[in-house]
């Protein structure tokens, strides 16, 4: 279970991922959760890099010790962060978002928030585990390579006319609040049980025609919904496939969802 969350904060660090398991390796413990104002070398998925600008987005990365849970149940940390993060924005923002499998949170079709989980083991079990979250939050515009795609909160309630000013350092704490919530009924079952149902309301890319790209080959399926382990469930010529997070991108046909 996760209980108490302890809050670090830093004008600038390479990555909060990096910090998180630098104070993991000298011994701290769960619930240490790392901000920064910036990043200089912040990370993604699949070997890519996370812009974070001066201080107009979160990064911010929690440390965990699932001791007990299987390796292979990991990635689904991606998923339960991604459910805090969108009832974190809702609650404190009034922003009402989608979720792209696995892990994107989606406004007007374009990605918010990125999230990055990873892991360290030990004798071959789990010894600890890192998730961080980015969000865009005062960000006014995008580098050209992914200004189609990319957007933040202050554009998004400039766009939904809300009138309210976000604060990172709130919106961080509701966000690793909420995550409370949600990993401690994910640790519960070990899968998504108690989740499921939840993600799949929030699922952006349900009952749509979605590209598979995979490294080797890349094919049309229309999007199901998710498995308890996160895996995405979709259907190929009357044939349901199941899809895991790993090196697989799920793109829309006429667009990024
Ligand atoms: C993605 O590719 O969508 C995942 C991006 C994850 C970025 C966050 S920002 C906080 C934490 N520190 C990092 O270096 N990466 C994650």
């Amino acid at each position: 279970m996760l209980e108490e969350i302890i809050y670090e904060y830093y004008d600038s660090v390479d990555s909060t991922n990096e910090r998180i398991k630098d104070k993991a390796h000298e011994g701290r413990t769960q619930g240490l959760v790392v901000s920064a104002g910036m990043q200089t070398a912040g990370k993604g998925r699949i070997g890519r890099k996370w812009e974070s600008p001066t201080n107009d987005s979160i990064s911010t990365s929690i440390l965990l010790e699932p001791k007990e849970l299987p390796i292979e149940e990991v990635a689904t940390i991606t998923v339960v962060a991604a459910m805090a993060v969108r009832d974190a924005i809702k609650k404190k923002c009034g922003l009402d978002g989608q979720i792209k499998w696995p892990n994107d949170i989606v406004y007007d079709g374009k990605k918010i928030c990125g999230i990055l989980t990873e892991m360290e083991m030990q004798d071959g079990k789990v010894w600890f585990v890192t998730c961080g979250i980015g969000v865009n939050v005062h960000n006014k515009e995008f580098p050209e390579e992914i200004a189609f795609k990319a957007t933040s909160i202050d554009l998004q309630l400039k766009r939904e006319g809300i009138d309210i000013h976000c604060s990172r350092k709130e919106l961080t704490e509701a966000i690793w609040e909420s995550f409370k919530k949600y990993y401690n009924l994910f640790l519960e079952t070990g899968d998504l049980t108690n989740l499921r149902e939840e993600y799949e309301r929030y699922l952006a890319n349900r009952g749509n025609r979605v590209r598979i790209e995979a490294q080797e080959n890349s094919y049309e399926a229309i999007a199901k919904g998710i498995n308890n382990r996160g895996e995405l469930i979709v259907e190929v010529d009357d044939e349901e496939k199941i899809i895991s997070t790993g090196e697989v991108s799920v793109r829309g046909i006429y667009g990024y969802i």
